[in-house]
């Protein structure tokens, strides 16, 4: 196949930043997808409705004029996020909850430090129908980072679902087979994204022959079969796996650094990637599913009415992007040929 037609798709897992970085990450996301979540992991937190609301608005104001992108919004969950804030937060559009391990990753030290205080909080979520969107690792300092994926599930997302049996559940950017497996056996109210980052990488590409700053986010890259099992699971058409992202900004000399920050910014490859993998598994009639039909179908909304078209092109991913404050991002996949493009999107 040398040219395919999807529906417009979203993107249900990306971080936009704020300030400087809208003018560069919103146009970049808008220019093929109709819908994306975007996290609330900024400085401070989005921690309630009030500044979840502000933050959108400065996103809508960095669309490139006539552009129809909907950002979708969501709530960073602490310590002290109270019911009311669940309740509001509803009332106001946010469309999820986000549960972050605390101090596991970037701006993530307001998370609740002990999910079991966190019931009343998902009870009220299940209540209402805000699903809870989980960064699911331990942070323990004594397990290994590999392992932390898969410590969550068996010790805390196992029951968080069994006792909240309607309560919407996403694991966010699963890295390995025991999280494809979990959410496959677990109920419909259960789904994952799954990024392009691990779906075309495995922890050589980041270690073998230096250390390669850009392909490091988190969870962390995982042994080649894992990655294996997240393509396997992808292959299979499963509703039950939709498209995330996680494209994650950080600027050059932070990710270039003694203690580089986690996070690919992958904007203006994602779909294309995502359009390589599926055409390597010679699944592409399973993309339209995964990028256009399954995380709408999960969140109860409408699908896009829109298509996009790619074809089967080789172009090469800029090295750099220069930032409004002139500051450089290094994005995914830079310098390295992608080998299909997006032709029309109408
Ligand atoms: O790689 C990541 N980047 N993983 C996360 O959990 C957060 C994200 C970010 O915000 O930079
Ligand atoms: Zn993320």
């Amino acid at each position: 196949m040398k040219e395919i037609t999807i529906q417009k798709p979203d993107d249900w897992h990306l971080h936009f930043r704020d300030g400087d970085f809208l003018a560069e990450t919103v146009p970049a996301t808008a220019r093929c997808f109709q819908r994306a979540i975007v996290m609330p992991n900024l400085m401070p937190p989005m921690a309630n409705a009030e500044m979840v609301l502000a933050y959108r608005e400065r996103i809508k104001t960095a669309l490139p004029t006539g552009s129809h992108f909907e950002p979708l919004m969501t709530l960073y969950l602490t310590n002290s996020t109270g019911l009311d804030d669940i309740r509001q937060a509803k009332a106001a559009g946010v469309i999820a909850a986000k549960l972050y391990p605390a101090g596991g990753t970037t701006n993530s030290s307001a998370a609740p430090s002990d999910l079991a205080t966190m019931t009343p909080v998902f009870e009220v979520m299940q209540e209402v129908g805000m699903p809870l969107l989980v960064h699911g690792e331990v942070t323990d300092s004594h397990i290994d980072i590999f392992d932390r994926e898969k410590v969550f599930i068996d010790r805390y997302l196992q029951k968080i679902v069994q006792d909240h049996p309607y309560l919407k559940v996403v694991m966010e950017h699963i890295t390995t087979a025991e999280a494809a497996q979990f959410v496959a056996e677990a109920s419909e109210n259960v789904a994952a994204t799954i990024t392009p980052q691990h779906l075309l990488l495995n922890r050589n590409d980041m270690l073998v022959g230096g250390i390669r700053p850009h392909n490091f986010c988190l969870p962390v890259l995982k042994r080649n079969t894992h990655q294996e099992a997240l393509r396997t699971a992808v292959a299979s058409g499963s509703h039950k796996y939709f498209l995330g992202s996680d494209s994650a900004p950080h600027e050059k000399h932070q990710k270039e650094s003694a203690c580089g920050c986690a996070g690919c910014y992958s904007a203006w490859s994602a779909l294309e990637l995502y359009t390589q993998v599926f055409d390597e598994l010679n699944v592409l009639d399973k993309l339209n599913g995964f990028a256009s039909c399954h995380g709408a179908d999960f969140y109860g909304l409408p699908r896009n009415q829109g298509t996009v078209t790619l074809v089967k092109e080789t172009w090469t991913v800029p090295e750099e992007i220069i930032l409004l404050n002139g500051k450089p991002i290094i994005p995914f996949f830079a310098g390295q040929e992608v080998h299909w493009r997006v032709k029309i999107n109408d």
